[in-house]
């Protein structure tokens, strides 16, 4: 017996295609039932929360981030974080991936907690559809 099994219930509403390609993704992994892929989904993102708190130090690094073309005002958003970040951000490649979402690529250097700064911040915005923060420390 682990406090794992100390449930606790929630309900959440979600967008029908976002749930639509979890189900998929669950289908495809072959999991017994949905909640358990809502648990393993929230692990995931506390491991990953855990590990972006861990950039720290002079950093080199790349930002991924896909989001919808057609939400009002994110690519203002975007270029205006862009600009007040410019002092970390070397330089910026955006593809056109359909008609309406977009990837952009993001070479960034400086202080790793900088970084984590900029990529939260995209990533808080609504019509991102993700973003990852990939960084390497300048010394071996
Ligand atoms: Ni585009």
């Amino acid at each position: 017996m682990t406090m794992d099994d100390d449930l606790s219930r929630i309900g959440i509403s979600l967008p029908k295609n976002l749930l639509d390609r979890f189900d998929e993704i669950l289908n495809y992994r072959g999991y017994s039932s949905r909640s358990e892929g809502i648990r393993d989904a929230i692990r995931t993102y506390i491991t990953y929360y855990k590990w972006m708190s861990d950039v720290k130090g002079e950093r080199e690094g790349v930002i991924t981030m896909v989001y919808d073309h057609d939400q009002r005002n994110l690519l203002s958003d975007i270029t205006e974080i862009e600009h007040e970040y410019h002092g970390i951000i070397k330089a910026s490649l955006h593809s056109h991936v359909t008609h309406t979402r977009c990837m952009e690529v993001i070479l960034v250097h400086g202080e790793g907690t900088h970084l984590k700064n900029l990529a939260e911040k995209l990533m808080a915005h609504k019509g991102v559809e993700s973003v990852k923060l990939t960084t390497i420390p300048l010394e071996k």
